[in-house]
């Protein structure tokens, strides 16, 4: 694992883009994963950037979405199929092509058989490079604190502190937070080749900690990813602020430098 510490989100946001842009040029066939709420959002708006100075596109990319609400219509804008559509295509987005893009399907009639299915699809995709988030409560994708160490894609119900931060997506109306999500299991996103995990903010500040330097425990999902071989986490000084390591961290982050 290698940990950057940023001054702020911008700063975080800039490296970000740069390590997606470099890793999927450096493949002859890119497959990229891509996580929603808001902690990317800046990032997604470099790529677009990019795109609009002629530097990168995700024309041919296959995208795959960490995970979707189960029961939202794609034309409701908190459905995060709707958010990736805004943030990557469009004539001023990234290149990606509707059809390249693809998520849990929301309103299929079986969501436990529609996870399987997009299981084997991101499992068949070799994803280049997974753009992560985190949860408060250590969550990676929609991976709750109690599930699988090792889960692959799956029907997973949203603990209520996931509701809460999620509510102000749904005008601060918890009750509207849908109950139940497909998401990518944990053992499918290490799938990926490269992991890159954004976090930003104090509210973050503790399950950094728990990722970066506690132990592995179902406790805090995301724990589970130190055991991929190349995982990234970029963080701004508020949610590195729990870190007991910083130092060490950062002068690791130096000495890395020379090589990524
Ligand atoms: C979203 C996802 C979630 C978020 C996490 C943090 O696809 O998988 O794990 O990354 O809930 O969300 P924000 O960035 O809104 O704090």
């Amino acid at each position: 694992m290698l940990v950057g510490i940023f001054p702020d989100a911008d700063a975080l946001a800039d490296e970000a883009a740069r390590r997606v842009i470099r890793t999927l040029d450096a493949e002859t066939s890119p497959t990229l994963g891509v996580a929603t709420g808001s902690t990317p959002r800046p990032l997604y708006a470099r790529l677009r950037a990019a795109h609009a100075a002629g530097q990168f596109s995700l024309e041919d990319v296959p995208t795959y979405a960490l995970d979707e609400y189960v029961g939202l219509s794609p034309a409701q804008p908190q459905s995060y199929r709707h958010e990736l559509l805004d943030q990557l295509t469009g004539p001023a987005g990234t290149g990606l092509r509707e059809e390249n893009l693809h998520t849990p399907h929301a309103l299929a009639d079986d969501p436990w058989r529609e996870a399987q299915r997009y299981d084997a699809l991101v499992g068949g995709a070799h994803v280049t490079i997974q753009i992560l988030g985190i949860g408060e409560n250590g969550h990676v994708g929609f991976n709750e604190p109690g599930g699988s160490l090792a889960s692959r894609s799956h029907v997973s119900a949203l603990t209520e502190s996931t509701r809460h931060a999620n509510a102000r997506f749904f005008d601060d109306d918890v009750s509207a937070v849908p109950e139940l999500s497909i998401t990518q299991g944990l053992s499918t996103i290490a799938l990926a080749e490269c992991l890159i995990l954004l976090a930003t903010g104090t509210a973050k500040a503790r399950a950094i900690r728990e990722l970066v330097e506690g132990p592995v425990s179902a406790h805090w999902p995301a724990t589970a990813l130190q055991w991929h071989q190349d995982l990234v986490v970029l963080v701004d000084e508020d949610a590195a602020s729990e870190l007991e390591f910083a130092h060490d961290l950062r002068e690791q982050w130096a000495a890395a430098r020379h090589r990524h």
